[in-house]
């Protein structure tokens, strides 16, 4: 029988360049495609403008200023006992235009201190190449992810990386969340595809999108499951200690009624919004539903010579995924009504919801673990899960957060239950460890920090980091090694 987390359980928590770094046009960096979101409400979307507007307000520009800072918030992750610290790179910082010739020497210097700065205190960074960005350049010369250029350019960057942070890095993710291309709103965030891209980030309301632009996103995943094949087998190459990992958005989701329609449904819709991605990168070829889907969707994704050995040369050594929440899927028109355009499908009547709606349900990531680890069999990573919440600031400077304590002791029991089934759970690294900017609606608001970060909506704030409750409570987690949750 097994017995809780084992003994080298990657503790830990998770970023993303685009959403702490700042220093959106220093040393060197080109211009992203984050760099081009405003910012936005949990009901006002935030906008996509193709040109950088003076006097709006974009926050990836300063974000958190990790970039400046990130000496003392590693410092922070030691103090709490990472094992392991989620980053990413930002392709801009490294290919400043994404097609350049030579890599931006500035940005490698950048990384290279961070990373030695994590090693400093034997924290194994695991680093996300792409995270819902990339260079804006590309986007506007080559449409992005649906051109099949793309792919080279990332390569080139990927081989720049592996080399030169050899010794620092062995922990790699290729794309983050890259089932999020499964969705309408995901050309944009996902694929960098300009052409046609909606004006607003409405992931509530996803447009409609042209028979043509559907078939664009879905070209723009191939070509990103070639580029991260590739880049898999790039990453051994360069140093066989490397370990890759795919990292898949987990968007579960439940039949709302045992209605044999509800049941249908809700396979189809894990098959092509979770698995499709997962069986790619961990089988290494196609599934065999996604034929008769593409079919279907009216979607044509020739292979080019090559691409079906790539694929199956390129396996992922691990599986991540982020987890959040759970939705329902109905084929009921009134339920449907009911839900409005949640991504998530409608409402579960059992589970109660955050502030921004999000369903939490820890039990459902014992069932996903399960789940994903029963189809593909390798060791698993949690690599986001966390609550979003408004926290108050007290009078003598503390910030009692037990919301977001019950929330992660409830799903770190659940990941428990899961490696007692007999699931190879590897390592956990809860979103936002530090406050950032969110990624949906662009607000500091909505915080999933253990350490806050004075910064409001509007960009005001002196950036102060500061220890709230979870973060004592979660110091305490990781020095028990998961035993002790109180
Ligand atoms: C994941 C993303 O989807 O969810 C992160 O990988 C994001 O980038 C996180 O921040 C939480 O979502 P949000 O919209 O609340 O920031």
């Amino acid at each position: 029988m097994n017995k809780g987390f084992k003994k080298n359980f990657l503790w830990g928590g998770a970023t993303a360049a685009n959403q702490c770094e700042g220093a959106w046009n220093l040393g060197g960096k080109g211009e992203s495609t984050a760099d081009h979101f405003t910012s936005g409400s949990k009901t006002s979307p935030r906008r996509f403008t193709k040109q950088i507007e003076p006097g709006t307000y974009y926050p990836s520009h300063e974000a958190i200023d990790f970039y400046h800072r990130y000496k003392e918030d590693i410092a922070l992750f030691a103090e709490m006992g990472f094992k392991v610290f989620r980053m990413s790179i930002a392709w801009t910082r490294i290919f400043p235009n994404g097609d350049d010739r030579e890599p931006n020497q500035e940005g490698l210097a950048f990384y290279r201190s961070v990373f030695e700065e994590c090693r400093k205190y034997d924290i194994e960074p695991l680093v996300t190449l792409s995270h819902y960005e990339m260079p804006y350049h590309l986007c506007v010369e080559y449409d992005g992810w649906a051109s099949r250029k793309t792919i080279d350019f990332f390569l080139s960057y990927c081989k720049t990386v592996f080399t030169k942070y050899r010794s620092l890095v062995k922990y790699w993710l290729t794309f983050n969340e890259i089932n999020i291309l499964t969705h309408s709103f995901g050309g944009l965030m996902g694929g960098g595809i300009l052409s046609g891209a909606p004006e607003k980030l409405d992931i509530a309301n996803p447009f409609k999108e042209t028979a043509e632009q559907k078939n664009k996103r879905w070209v723009a995943l191939h070509h990103q499951f070639v580029a991260s094949a590739k880049a898999v087998k790039l990453a051994h190459q360069i140093d066989a200690e490397n370990k890759v990992g795919c990292m898949i958005a987990g968007m579960g989701s439940y039949p709302l009624t045992p209605n044999p329609d509800d049941m249908l449904a809700a396979q189809r819709s894990a098959m092509i919004g979770t698995y499709l991605c997962g069986d790619v990168m961990v089988r290494g070829q196609y599934p065999y539903f996604s034929k008769r889907y593409f079919d279907e969707q009216g979607v044509r994704i020739e292979l080019a010579d090559g691409d079906a050995e790539t694929l199956k040369d390129g396996c992922v050594d691990f599986y991540s995924f982020s987890y959040y929440t759970t939705g329902c899927i109905s084929t009921d028109p009134e339920a449907l009504k009911a839900a409005g355009n949640m991504i998530w499908g409608v409402s579960n009547p059992y589970l109660k919801a955050s502030e921004w709606g999000w369903q939490i349900d820890p039990k459902g990531l014992r069932y996903f673990l399960n789940e994903y680890y029963g189809r593909y069999g390798i060791p698993m990573m949690v690599v986001e899960n966390g609550l979003g919440a408004a926290d108050t600031v007290e009078s003598d400077g503390q910030i009692h957060d037990p919301y977001r304590i019950t929330y992660l002791r409830a799903h770190i029991e659940q990941m428990r239950e899961a490696i007692e089934d007999g699931v190879d759970l590897i390592g956990y690294t809860p979103w936002g460890c530090i406050d950032l900017v969110s990624a949906s609606t662009g607000e500091m608001h909505k915080r999933y920090g253990i350490i806050y970060v004075d910064k409001d909506n509007e960009g005001n704030g002196t950036l102060a980091r500061s220890r709230k409750d979870s973060f004592y409570w979660y110091k305490k987690v990781i020095a028990s090694n998961g035993a002790d949750l109180e």
